[in-house]
């Protein structure tokens, strides 16, 4: 039976989605994929002496907390209420075929964790704890193999320290002392790492003592089984990095400044990001233990046959995967290019195209067809040195790079070459940095940038909107737009400037009985039929509150779902994630969150996908096709720079245009261009001195007049920009009602008028109207 429009707005209880008129939201359906996703983020970084997986009958003693201490995924808005969360000790227990476990010294842990939990600590904040002599010495007795398990917690509106004073990057003392103990006691070691983000990895890589280590990140509810299959080689790991892991923490060129002020963040090291910076700035590459783009696998592969060739606007690039090895196993194929180095720097190396493959069994091939863009090697020219505020791209070659990471390449036997310097885009000189000091170039010098105060533009509004309240009976609803009785301009002369305020905030107090999730949502206005639009959190799931005893699936973080190089994996998710959301009455999903790595100590890192906007934008963009199929919104967030938590409302990013345009805001421009969220979220911080939220340029002039982006933009909960100035700057709902407004005041004084008013009303109805039932 067809539901009619908007039922799910109006009534209550839910409407069971799964088969046979069962529950989906939590279901095992949904839990299998956030497992099958756990495994292939799952990036195996060291395995000397082929230690893993463990052979049928190791014996294997477990220490550190973090084995009971399972972090399934952050806090804030990206945490998930789950029904549970598997523990790397209960997931090997599962395995007892395999592996047998030295049980009275995980018991230890468990009593200690357990002991913690009981004195208030919450799970991902526990300390690491003595490790006992008597049972070091036992558990080197019963086996000569051990597991270390290291846990990281984040949260958003904290970021973490660098001054020793926070054990997040580095390891704390007792880790410290709990790995030497290990390390003079055992003949074979393996490390888990489960953490949201890259930690550091130096104690392990340069460690002859520790043979294997496994990036398991926070893989959601179920992520310690597939930890668990991946260690007794049940599965074979095929995640990648998505960001590049340092030897110190001051190699990131972040690293130096990001905690300079809590007012304001230099983004000097500019397009160098990530490997952007460590692959192209000379003396640099020593400093990287693992590559952007690397992960090991069970068995080998070889990548031949690589071909390349122009065809229209396009390079199409072919290659070939055989598995070599003895196991079956899945590879990512990699494409790079490197521009030519001209009177624009450049990185040295910037990954366009990547493609995972099936599952090959020992002795399979497969060829895989990429292709990208020519203009999308273009570099932003901010300076005019060729063309002012346009994507060029510069004469001369341009080299095609294949592999399975950002170090292990092959030329392709194809160079783009290019006789003349070519303008592939005209733009325009937006959100211009006033105050930035420095910025680096490819050799490792930094230039001045030219910063100075300029007036910014706006965009007036041109279309009128006559008042023309009508009495009860001729009154015309919203459904009656849908059913072309009367156009939408003709419905919203009805509404007073106090309707078209209501329409412009959001709601949630009052509200809260009606969802299962906490963050309200906008519309709302019976007399005229339109239904409340509910909105919940994202990414990593739906994110109910615990009172209302609804329990979600809990996926992996957004760093883990990258690390798979799968674009259909995190489609899948993003398809579950919306049948819960749906399932519960809720229409707007306040996810992916796609903003950049730029520092390891931002708290929200884990939510994000990854240091590379391409990847973070194919990452984006799948996740919003796979949520938007299902009738719900996505909302892409936070836009823009919001890559630090420290004084997160106040904060001001600073940076040049190009690097807001080749990093910050790429994954966006891709995300839009490629799979039209209905919803974009703004971000709390303020950009080059104004809120994003305020900022016509960026909103109005880049995200809806350049990227041709039609949907709704709203703002982060309860910011502190004026609401003004938002609607002015095309950024159409304040969310939600405990932001406040000025709207009221300043409609009196004639700052801001009805057609103001009109234009983001119009695009809130246009955003309603778009869902189904
Ligand atoms: C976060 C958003 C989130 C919102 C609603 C804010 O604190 O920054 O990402 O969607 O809260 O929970």
């Amino acid at each position: 039976m067809k539901l009619e429009k908007w039922t799910r707005s109006r009534y209550s209880p839910t409407l069971p989605l799964g088969d046979n008129r069962s529950q989906i939201t939590g279901s095992q359906r949904h839990i299998d994929l956030s497992r099958k996703a756990a495994t292939e983020g799952t990036v195996l970084l060291k395995n000397e002496e082929n230690t893993l997986p463990l052979k049928k009958g190791t014996k294997l003693a477990i220490f550190g907390i973090a084995q009971f201490d399972y972090v399934c995924g952050g806090g804030g808005s990206g945490d998930v209420y789950c029904e549970y969360r598997r523990n790397i000790y209960e997931a090997l227990r599962k395995k007892d075929d395999h592996v047998k476990l030295f049980h009275k010294l995980s018991f230890y842990y468990q009593d200690c964790v357990l002991s913690q939990y009981e004195d208030g600590k919450t799970f991902g904040c526990l300390s690491e704890v003595e490790l006992p002599d008597n049972l070091l010495k036992e558990a080197s007795e019963f086996t000569d193999t051990a597991l270390i398990t290291i846990c990281r917690y984040s949260t958003e509106g904290e970021d973490h320290l660098s001054d020793g004073t926070d054990p997040y990057y580095e390891l704390s003392d007792a880790e410290k002392a709990m790995i030497e103990k290990v390390c003079a006691n055992f003949k074979k070691i393996i490390v888990t790492l489960n953490t949201g983000a890259m930690i550091d990895t130096s104690w392990f890589s340069d460690n002859e003592k520790i043979q294997s280590a496994l990036m398991i990140w926070q893989g959601g509810m179920e992520g310690a089984l597939s930890c668990a299959d991946i260690l007794v080689g049940d599965a074979n790991p095929s995640g990648k990095l998505v960001d590049t892991c340092a030897r110190n923490f001051s190699d990131y060129p972040s690293s130096y400044n990001f905690h300079e002020s809590p007012d304001f963040v230099e983004y000097t090291e500019d397009i160098f990001v990530g490997y952007r910076y460590f692959e192209t700035v000379p003396g640099k590459k020593d400093s990287v233990i693992y590559p952007f783009g690397y992960g090991l696998s069970y068995t080998t592969f070889d990548i031949t046959d690589i071909h390349a060739a122009k065809m229209g606007e396009k390079i199409v690039v072919s290659a070939k995967v055989t598995n070599t090895g003895s196991v079956k196993g899945k590879e990512v194929v990699q494409v790079y290019y490197s521009a030519p180095t001209g009177k624009i720097t450049k990185p040295a190396l910037e990954l366009c195209a990547f493609r995972k493959t099936k599952e090959l069994n020992p002795g399979d091939c497969e060829t895989l067809l990429l292709s990208f863009d020519i203009s999308s090697m273009a570099s932003y020219d901010d300076t005019g040195i060729i063309e002012k505020s346009a994507y060029v791209l510069e004469k001369g070659s341009y080299t095609v790079l294949v592999g399975n990471s950002v170090r292990n390449l092959k030329k392709a036997d194809f160079t783009y070459e290019l006789s003349e310097d070519t303008v592939t885009e005209k733009l325009t000189a937006y959100c211009t940095p006033t105050k930035l000091t420095k910025r680096l170039t490819a050799d490792g010098t930094y230039d001045s940038v030219v910063s100075a105060p300029v007036e910014r533009k706006t965009f007036p509004v041109s279309q009128e909107c006559k008042k023309n309240i009508p009495d009860e009976e001729s009154r015309k609803m919203l459904i009656d737009v849908v059913n072309g009785e009367i156009t939408l301009d003709e419905f919203v002369t009805q509404l007073t400037e106090e309707e078209m305020i209501h329409l412009l905030r959001g709601h949630r107090e009052g509200f809260m009985e009606m969802s299962v999730s906490d963050t309200g949502g906008f519309g709302d206005c019976e007399k005229y039929g339109i239904p409340f639009m509910i909105s919940a959190d994202g990414p990593a799931g739906l994110r109910s509150i615990p009172e209302k005893a609804v329990y979600a699936t809990a996926f992996p973080v957004a760093t883990m779902l990258a690390c798979t190089w799968n674009t259909d994996i995190v489609e899948e998710v993003g398809r579950a994630e919306a049948l819960e959301l749906r399932e519960n009455n809720l229409f707007v999903f306040l996810a992916p969150a796609l903003n950049i790595h730029r520092s390891p100590l931002c708290g929200r890192n884990f939510e994000y996908f990854s240091e590379d906007p391409f990847i973070a934008g194919k990452m984006a963009a799948a996740n919003v096709i796979g949520i938007q199929s299902e009738g719900v919104s996505a909302t892409a967030k936070h836009f823009a720079c919001n890559n630090k938590e420290t004084n997160r409302y106040y904060s001001d990013s600073i940076l040049s245009e190009r690097a807001l345009r080749e990093i910050y805001i790429k994954a966006f421009e891709i995300c839009v261009k490629e799979a039209h969220p209905r919803a974009i979220m703004s971000s709390y911080n303020l950009m080059n001195g104004s809120y994003t939220s305020e900022n016509a340029e960026l909103i109005t002039g880049i995200l809806r007049n350049e990227w041709g982006f039609d949907g709704i933009v709203m703002t982060d909960w309860c910011n502190k920009a004026s609401q003004t100035k938002e609607v002015l700057a095309g950024n159409d709902v304040r969310m939600p009602n405990c932001a406040g407004t000025d709207l009221p005041e300043s409609v009196a004084k004639g700052e801001i008028t009805r057609n103001d008013l009109a234009t983001s009303v119009k695009r809130v109805l246009e955003f309603i109207m778009w869902f189904d039932n």
